[in-house]
């Protein structure tokens, strides 16, 4: 990987002449400088050879050959990344993939919303408590959730921290992923744990089943390294342009752009303007690429889309991320994948069933329900099935805690429940179990 001169203008520069949304305004602009001329200086955080391995899974999942599971927070902070937090955390996301992997009878992607997830859009500039109105929290890499003044206002030093964060995790993941922790047996272990649970006990004969197969595998004396490892990429939304620009470079075997900050970036629904600075980045790196799509798209958006950020088509480069909620999504989808069958470049599906169904709880939490969450993957799969097109995967918020933050599913947590543990700083997640009932249920699905 090469690094440009300090003061060269990087060819990826280009969004600098486009309208950028939910940038934080630095008041410090000298500070802005010293801190990104010193990211350019770091070391990558992931490599170009994965980054296309991770294209091309994208692509075997748009073909119907692979399935996707994108898990995490919606915001990762730096106060728990700590290895208990991640630890539970990958934990879950392998537990869900044994289950998939199983159901879909298809290799299993597994894509973290981690290390570098630290970033949120905001739909309100400022936030308002007792009559005190101060800059809206946008993220640990941005500013300090804590509601004082001098907390809000945006320090572009965050953003090394961000990386040091990320690199962390990233460290931590490869240990845990390479060192025995993801092993299949031991993985599906946890699951057995997970069943003997009387709330999910209509899942014992399906884990029974997997049971069988592990047990069969062993008999037959299957016992390769691939039942020992995974891999598992990393993901974030690439909100932030100063911080994606700083961490690109250029691949020295192919002279091509990687934006090294993450495997898989995506474009959020409040900065996919085709015109727009975010689309603009991504169209000059080689990492496959998303962009979440609310109910509003429209067929020329989506094509616009595809014009933008895979003009040639190629397998696996761009991900659409559908997130209608799940009254909408069987009447705004199926358009949509028509559309995309129409043009004919490929593209991958994965769904998002949680930004389109969050709702206040009777006693003022925001939160989403399990039954809806489900209904709108239920509505995805419908949807791809009635045109004849791919689901490809799914896309959710999590965390490997015991959290109250979502209500509802087969330990029925209830509007009063999310006062006992309500953790996250911007949108509930399923906390561990509902993670694994969710991933049973999917897996129910693609058999
Ligand atoms: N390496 C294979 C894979 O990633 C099998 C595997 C090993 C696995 N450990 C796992 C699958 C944990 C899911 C979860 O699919
Ligand atoms: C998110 O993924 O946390 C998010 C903000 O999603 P969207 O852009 O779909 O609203
Ligand atoms: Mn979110």
């Amino acid at each position: 990987m090469q690094t440009l001169a300090a003061d060269a203008v990087a060819p990826w520069d280009t969004w600098r002449e486009r309208e950028a949304l939910q940038q934080p305004s630095y008041p410090d602009g000298q500070a802005l400088t010293d801190v990104t001329t010193a990211l350019r200086r770091q070391p990558p955080l992931v490599f170009a050879g994965e980054v296309d391995d991770l294209r091309a899974w994208m692509g075997a999942a748009g073909r119907g050959d692979a399935f996707v599971l994108t898990g995490g927070d919606c915001a990762e902070t730096f106060a728990h990344n700590t290895a208990d937090h991640l630890r539970l955390k990958i934990q879950t996301l392998l537990q869900m993939a044994v289950v998939l992997t199983y159901g879909a009878s298809l290799p299993v992607v597994k894509i973290g919303r981690i290390a570098g997830q630290y970033a949120k859009p905001r739909s309100s500039e400022t936030e308002t408590r007792d009559g005190l109105t101060l800059p809206s929290y946008r993220g640990d890499a941005v500013n300090s959730h804590e509601f004082t003044p001098e907390a809000r206002i945006p320090d572009p030093r965050r953003l090394m921290e961000t990386y040091h964060h990320a690199s962390a995790t990233l460290n931590l993941i490869r240990a845990f992923t390479k060192g025995g922790y993801a092993d299949l047996r031991l993985v599906h272990h946890w699951n057995r744990g997970f069943t003997q649970n009387p709330a999910y006990s209509r899942f014992e004969s399906l884990a029974e089943e997997i049971h069988r197969a592990v047990k069969f595998m062993e008999a037959a004396g299957a016992d390769f390294d691939s039942l020992r490892e995974v891999d598992l990429y990393s993901s974030h939304e690439a909100l932030l342009l100063e911080y994606e620009s700083a961490m690109t470079r250029i691949d020295s075997r192919t002279g091509d752009a990687y934006d090294t900050s993450g495997h898989f970036l995506w474009v959020g629904e409040r900065t996919r303007e085709l015109d727009g600075a975010h689309v603009e980045l991504l169209t000059r790196v080689r990492n496959p690429v998303g962009v979440k799509l609310g109910p509003t798209t429209t067929r020329e958006q989506l094509v616009g889309l595809i014009d933008r950020l895979n003009p040639d088509g190629e397998p696996g480069r761009l991900t659409f991320i559908t997130r209608m909620g799940a009254e909408r999504i069987r009447e705004a989808l199926p358009p949509l994948l028509e559309a995309a069958k129409a043009d004919g470049r490929p593209v991958t599906w994965t769904t998002d069933p949680m930004h389109g169904n969050t709702i206040t709880s009777s006693t003022g939490y925001k939160t989403r329900r399990f039954e809806t969450v489900m209904d709108e993957v239920r509505g995805f799969f419908a949807a791809h099935e009635q045109v004849g097109t791919v689901p490809g995967g799914i896309h959710v918020e999590l965390t490997g805690d015991d959290v109250t933050e979502v209500v509802g599913g087969a330990e029925r947590l209830d509007d009063e429940s999310l006062t006992r543990r309500y953790e996250s700083l911007v949108d509930p997640r399923l906390n561990h179990q509902q993670s694994l009932e969710l991933a049973f249920l999917v897996a129910e699905l693609l058999r």
